[in-house]
């Protein structure tokens, strides 16, 4: 654990720029809330406290912070980045180390980076450590504001800013290491007199600076998107787009097949085993768990609770969800599969559809090992299918079929045994 320093993750914002009734921290990024990312960072680099600051709809992040050793902060009206680090104070009176301040919009940072933050700021032993980045678009964030010796002395905001200072291209990206005790001394002397009323934190920095303190900074290297704030619904999308492509090249790395990552969509906490292949348009929600050596796609969309085993094939227009795909089963065309547990071997023909909603209630459906169900069959859950039983095109099943007997019609009923 870093007992030197504690994290503050500030998401107390409404995000009005979402036009959305959820909080803006709570809109999903590849299947989970932005901010479990930030929380994921957090515990990643073991501080030895972590904070949250919550204020707008807070109940709704409740259920996301129960699975962290996080506390979360009651920050009552928004009155500025400043405020809400302020209302942690009371909650940090026994720590005296260094302070990271993170964003619960800024879900794509890397661990890397910000633990060589942490490091500079200790070696440098400063008052505070501003990550910064340089972009080709500064505009949104706050500016840095160097002195003639290359100094960070302060950061201005975009409102506030001059015509001079806006066309500087270096940012803030947020991201602050602070002493903890300099911080709360800068903080009691921050005002709101700026463009947005606000008690800026950044204003923390100038008045550091004027009181002889040091600032570092650490510039981000490579790409700067890591430090992207979501802000808008068109910069969620593009966040969305790298997150997306940093699960893909994981899977890639760890021996998944991916023909297209342009077109293949995988939520964060998704199973794949290795050597199984992932054909284009597919979609695979959070939480699926896919076996070894099996066949995805095209067009396939795997949605939660879908459970697929060692070798089986899904293939093309073909939805799953709160299913189970026993070992070696194919699902090779325009299929769907609802709250349905398949055993080995079984072959789903073509347009198989399993009716598993009656408008009420959803209900299970059972299909035995080695089971061939005909193309175009309904199975009318709640229903069973023997193991090596078959039903033939175009049957509608309504009851349950014993093992080893083959069903056809609508009404499905069982053929009188003949030899075959
Ligand atoms: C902030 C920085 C800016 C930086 C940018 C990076 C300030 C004053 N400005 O601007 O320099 O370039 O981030 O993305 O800090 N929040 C609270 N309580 C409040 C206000 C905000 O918890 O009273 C939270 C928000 O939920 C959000 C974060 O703080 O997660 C940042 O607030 P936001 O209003 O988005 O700041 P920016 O204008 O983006
Ligand atoms: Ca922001």
């Amino acid at each position: 654990m870093n007992k030197q320093c504690a994290a503050i993750i500030l998401a107390a914002g409404e995000g009005t720029r979402m036009k959305s009734e959820t909080p803006k921290v709570m809109h999903p990024l590849c299947g989970r809330p932005m901010v479990s990312y930030v929380l994921d960072l957090a515990k990643a680099l073991k501080v030895a406290t972590m904070l949250v600051v919550v204020g707008h709809k807070r109940e709704r992040l409740q259920e996301v912070l129960s699975g962290y050793k996080a506390k979360a902060v009651h920050q009552d009206k928004l009155l500025g980045t400043a405020d809400a680090i302020k209302r942690c104070e009371s909650a940090l009176k026994n720590f005296s180390g260094n302070l990271l301040v993170l964003y619960g919009d800024q879900p794509l940072l890397c661990k890397e980076t910000l633990a060589s933050l942490i490091q500079k700021h200790e070696d440098s032993n400063a008052a505070a450590t501003v990550l910064t980045a340089y972009v080709d678009n500064p505009f949104g964030y706050g500016r840095i504001i160097r002195d003639n010796f290359g100094r960070v002395k302060a950061i201005v905001e975009e409102k506030d800013a001059s015509e001079e200072e806006r066309a500087l291209t270096e940012i803030n990206t947020g991201i602050i290491c602070f002493k903890k005790q300099l911080l709360f001394k800068a903080i009691a002397g921050i005002k709101p007199n700026n463009a947005k009323k606000e008690y800026y934190l950044t204003d923390a920095i100038r008045i550091m600076f004027e009181a002889g303190l040091a600032i570092e900074s650490f510039i981000l290297k490579g790409d700067a998107r890591q430090a992207q704030g979501i802000n808008t619904r068109i910069d969620l999308a593009q966040a969305q787009n790298i997150m997306r492509q940093r699960i893909l090249e994981k899977y890639m790395l760890d021996g998944v097949g991916i023909i297209d990552p342009q077109t293949t969509f995988i939520d964060y906490g998704v199973t794949i085993g290795q050597e199984s292949v992932i054909y284009p348009f597919t979609v695979i929600e959070k939480d699926v768990i896919i076996g070894k050596l099996c066949q995805i796609g095209p067009f396939c969309h795997l949605r939660p609770g879908t459970v697929i085993e060692d070798t089986a094939t899904i293939g093309n227009f073909t939805e799953v969800t709160r299913s189970k795909i026993g070992k070696g089963s194919f699902m090779k065309h325009f299929s769907y599969l609802g709250d349905t547990s398949t055993g080995k071997n079984v072959n789903i023909g073509c347009g198989t559809v399993v009716a598993n909603f009656d408008g009420r209630h959803k209900q299970q459906t059972i299909i035995g090992d080695g089971a061939f169900i005909g193309s175009d069959t309904v199975l009318r859950s709640p229903v069973k299918i023997g193991k090596y039983a078959i039903t033939g095109a175009g049957a509608v099943v309504t009851k349950d079929v014993k093992d080893g007997t083959v069903v056809v019609g609508v009404p499905a009923k069982e053929l009188p045994y003949k030899k075959r």
